[in-house]
């Protein structure tokens, strides 16, 4: 990836924290996932009272983009963090990552920012070793069945 492309998502991760509805954790979270037609779908983390209906940046961008249509994905920027600025870099949650498995290849690429100068990039294969995916099921690549 270039990187100019991974400033623009780093950049729209970021401003995408501003929509974050955090009144629990205030942990902010924007994404920008960049689908392979070159589209840009966005997301913040949501917050229930309830607590488990909370949705992640990550997923409400997928939401977003597989609700429009789109299945092919090259890469997803995400910043996340309690500050004004990130002050760490955000991975995404297990939930998350088993969402990206079922839409996205292993060279998928995962974006991790605290700014657009200053971020970590690694391969959905890195953060996501094997796994679950139903076609790996029915080709017996886990198990007989
Ligand atoms: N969260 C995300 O939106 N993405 C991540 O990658 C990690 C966690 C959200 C969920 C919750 O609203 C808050 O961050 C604290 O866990």
């Amino acid at each position: 990836m270039n990187k100019r492309t991974i400033k623009k998502l780093a950049q729209t991760a970021l401003d995408m924290r501003k929509m974050a509805y955090v009144p629990f954790s205030h942990h902010a979270v924007g994404a920008a996932l960049l689908a392979k037609d070159g589209h840009v779908y966005t997301g913040c983390n949501i917050e229930n009272s309830s607590y488990s209906p909370t949705i992640c940046a990550e997923r409400t961008a997928f939401a977003k983009a597989v609700s429009e249509g789109e299945r092919e994905f090259t890469a997803i920027a995400i910043a996340g963090g309690f500050g004004e600025v990130p002050e760490t870099y955000c991975a995404p949650c297990g939930v998350c990552r088993q969402v990206m498995v079922e839409f996205c290849d292993k060279d998928f690429v995962v974006i991790l920012v605290k700014t657009p100068e200053d971020y970590r990039q690694y391969t959905l294969e890195e953060i996501m070793p094997l796994g679950f995916k139903i076609e790996d099921v029915a080709a017996g690549k886990y198990a007989e069945r």
